[in-house]
């Protein structure tokens, strides 16, 4: 299969309404997407991504209001959270209504909601009348992709159309939230939003399920080993994990600084002025680079574990637990 990369929204809805999968351009990362009404196209975004059919998916759709038909009994505090964030990088976890196919959530009876706030796919979702199921367009376990130019690498050949937004402005994917029997927020993933601005909203400190990582994880995004690089990566104390790997060809992400080793064959500096949200767009291509040079291992700095520097310090941790 021939796979073309361009702009054009037009023919993304033709594909997408025809029961093809296409890749989408989100603020967060590049997605999958496949019309969620339609079981058949859903089931091809599993077989392109190697994906376990356990793992559910998030629906993307072009509003909060237009999204109420597929959800049921909301509680009045994810309507204030949606309100506060969407669109935007969170995904909310509510009951879903009939219409939606149990492939979409691996037979579970809550659906993962996603209002994107990137302007072209925003331009699809107002030329089609279903919403699309969209996880993450990287094959299953790899680092998700941040660019048109990822998705190509990873998927060419596999689907017909990429859809070209630009490089994402987050680069992380969306923070996850649920409720609990009292309708209380529980974070299942941390993001681009990040937890002090829904406590925030919320007005209470709420439950953080992300670090209770368990074998079988409530949200499978809770999965120890993700967003995985080929290499081999350490996080920690750059100074120290030179000195533990000498003799091995070093590539290395920093936040700010520039490290020097005659060992380190290739560095990234995610942010020279200190930038967490900087950091957090630059960290997956960086990731991906990495991957693609002479490099035996990849030693990445611990990030302030403020605002967005938990979602960095996730990734790299999962990305980590890989080897
Ligand atoms: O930013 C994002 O969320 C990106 C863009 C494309 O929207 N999507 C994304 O999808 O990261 P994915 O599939 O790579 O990660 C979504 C996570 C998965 O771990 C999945 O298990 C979980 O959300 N999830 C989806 N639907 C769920 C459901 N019904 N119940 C529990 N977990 C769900
Ligand atoms: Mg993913």
């Amino acid at each position: 299969m021939n796979t073309i990369i361009g702009n054009d929204s037009a023919i993304a809805a033709q594909l997408l309404t025809a029961g093809n999968i296409v890749a989408i351009p989100t603020e967060t990362v590049y997605g999958l997407a496949a019309n969620a009404l339609l079981p058949m196209a859903v089931a091809q975004i599993f077989v392109v991504k190697n994906r376990p059919q356990f793992n559910p998916i998030i629906i993307h759709c072009a509003s909060w209001k237009l999204a109420q038909k597929y959800m049921i009994n909301v509680p009045e505090i994810v309507h204030q959270l949606a309100a506060a964030f969407s669109p935007g990088p969170i995904t909310f976890l509510v009951n879903k209504a009939t219409i939606i196919p149990d492939i979409v959530t691996a037979g579970s009876t809550k659906v993962a909601v996603r209002i994107p706030n990137n302007s072209l796919l925003l331009q699809l979702l107002h030329q089609i009348d279903f919403p699309l199921a969209a996880p993450s367009a990287n094959p299953s376990g790899y680092v998700s992709p941040t660019s048109a130019q990822h998705v190509f690498e990873n998927l060419q050949g596999k689907i017909p159309y990429i859809l070209n937004g630009g490089k994402c402005t987050v680069g992380l994917e969306s923070t996850i939230v649920g409720t609990d029997e009292n309708n209380k927020i529980i974070l299942y993933r941390h993001g681009g939003i990040t937890k002090l601005q829904i406590e925030n909203v919320v007005g209470y400190r709420i439950e953080d399920a992300t670090i209770a990582i368990k074998e079988k994880p409530a949200t499978p995004g809770q999965l120890l080993v993700h967003y995985a690089t080929k290499v081999p990566l350490y996080v920690g104390d750059i100074e120290q994990l030179i000195q533990l790997n000498i003799g091995k060809k070093i590539g290395i992400i920093s936040f700010t600084k520039k490290y020097q080793h005659k060992n380190i064959v290739s560095l990234y500096v995610l942010s020279a002025s200190g930038l967490l949200q900087e950091a957090a767009t630059n960290l997956f291509a960086a990731m991906r680079s990495l991957d693609e040079k002479d490099v035996d291992i990849i030693l990445a700095e611990s990030f302030p574990n403020e605002g967005i520097g938990l979602a960095i310090n996730d990734r790299l941790k999962r990305a980590s637990n890989a080897i």
